[in-house]
């Protein structure tokens, strides 16, 4: 196949609306049609962001089933809610789709080897968020660290605390069940960031708890709404990597307010001051040797706004050109099985050995334009 990479975005809620602005934008991506299960949903999104004057043309409403019978689609775009990721990208999958999910992959590791092993069969490709690794800021990072800027990553910290989604989001009723709490939503970002800065996961040590059994939704249109907590909402534990750096971590929805950093990189011969992973832009800091004051470092690469559609764009290069992808199914999968490990060491009380690996994902080059990924 040539040409531009044809996508169907199956899910129109509060994110879509980001990868329908995003994506249309990428030299190689055409944004063709849009899917819900509820289908004045897709036709809303497909009305606000078609725009025939501009020469874009209006991507086509439809259900789910539509969209995966349609041969012009190649990537199907998933951001429906994690309990429905699996079902979602394994109906694009068989229908010989390549599929880019949003966090995480699946709610459970059986349901994500089971999609990678598909997808493997039907040689269609799998990516899955965050894509936020890719943004400027911890492209960055990944630069300084590749060119020794502190040595050898030795050890990090990665801290996510809030207090919970139910004050904002529309409908925040899945934040509290399986696939969601602070380590499923949030812990994807950070343990890409991590994966991608150091490399991947031997073990992993947890605790974990639900501080509260129950949340009351304060946004609208749901204000009042009860939902039960099914999920532990505060998750600390320690990551040893493959190459012998060792991570602590927390995250949580039980906290009003603290001053931890988000991540900190700690090398033989400095330390990292990363930015929020769940953004794409900087601040990068560092503190070489015996300096006595943080540098803010410049942010050297491109996509430093929110750019979420980033990692579909590499995969649709990847599609055209047979390169790896960056957001890979294998990567997500790794972050997954993670994510997993917290939880069942803390029921278990041992440490999990990761069963997965994957290989680091190539850095951006610098200086790439703005709306291609050929490297
Ligand atoms: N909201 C955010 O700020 C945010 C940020 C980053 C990532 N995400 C991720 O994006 C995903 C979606 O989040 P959201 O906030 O947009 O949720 P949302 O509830 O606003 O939207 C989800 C949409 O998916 C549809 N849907 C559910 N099951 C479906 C199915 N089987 N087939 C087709 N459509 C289906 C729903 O009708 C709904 O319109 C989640 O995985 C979430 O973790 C959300």
């Amino acid at each position: 196949m040539a040409g531009k990479v044809k996508v169907g975005i199956v899910g129109c809620g509060v994110i879509s609306g980001i990868y329908l602005k995003n994506l249309p934008a990428f030299d190689l991506v055409e944004v063709v049609a849009c899917a819900d299960l509820l289908l004045e949903r897709a036709q809303a999104r497909a009305a606000e962001f078609g725009d025939p004057s501009g020469g874009r043309v209006m991507p086509k409403a439809c259900r789910p089933e539509e969209l995966f019978a349609d041969p012009a689609v190649e990537i199907v775009v998933n951001l429906t809610i994690p309990r429905a990721h699996a079902d979602v990208a394994l109906a694009a999958v068989d229908a010989g789709k390549s599929v880019y999910t949003e966090k995480p992959l699946t709610v459970e590791r059986a349901q994500g080897q089971d999609l990678l092993s598909r997808a493997k069969d039907k040689g269609v490709l799998v990516g899955g968020a965050p894509d936020t690794f890719l943004g400027g800021g911890i492209q960055t990072c990944r630069k300084l660290i590749d060119d020794g800027a502190i040595g050898e990553p030795i050890a990090a910290t990665a801290f996510m605390a809030n207090h919970g989604h139910e004050h904002w989001h529309p409908d925040p009723a899945f934040y509290y069940q399986p696939g969601g709490g602070p380590m499923f939503d949030m812990g994807p970002y950070y343990l890409t960031a991590l994966v991608s800065l150091i490399g991947p996961i031997k073990r992993i040590a947890g605790s974990a708890r639900a501080t509260f059994p129950e949340r009351t939704i304060s946004s609208q249109p749901k204000a009042g709404e009860k939902i039960r907590v099914e999920t532990p909402t505060h998750v600390a534990g320690t990551i040893d990597f493959r190459n012998g750096a060792i991570g602590t971590v927390i995250t949580s929805f039980d906290v009003w307010a603290h001053t931890l950093p988000r991540i900190e990189i700690y090398g033989t011969e400095g330390s990292l001051a990363v930015p929020d992973p769940n953004t794409f832009r900087g601040p990068v800091r560092i503190r070489q040797g015996r300096e006595s004051e943080w540098r803010e470092v410049e942010v050297a690469h491109g996509w430093i706004e929110n750019s979420r559609g980033l990692g579909v764009a590499d995969m649709a290069h990847a599609l055209r050109s047979g390169r790896p992808m960056r957001a890979s199914g294998a990567l997500a999968y790794h972050v997954l099985d993670a994510m997993h490990a917290f939880l069942d060491s803390s029921r278990e009380g041992r440490y999990i050995e990761l069963e997965s690996t994957c290989e680091r994902p190539a850095p951006l080059p610098v200086g790439l334009s703005a709306t291609r990924l050929d490297d």
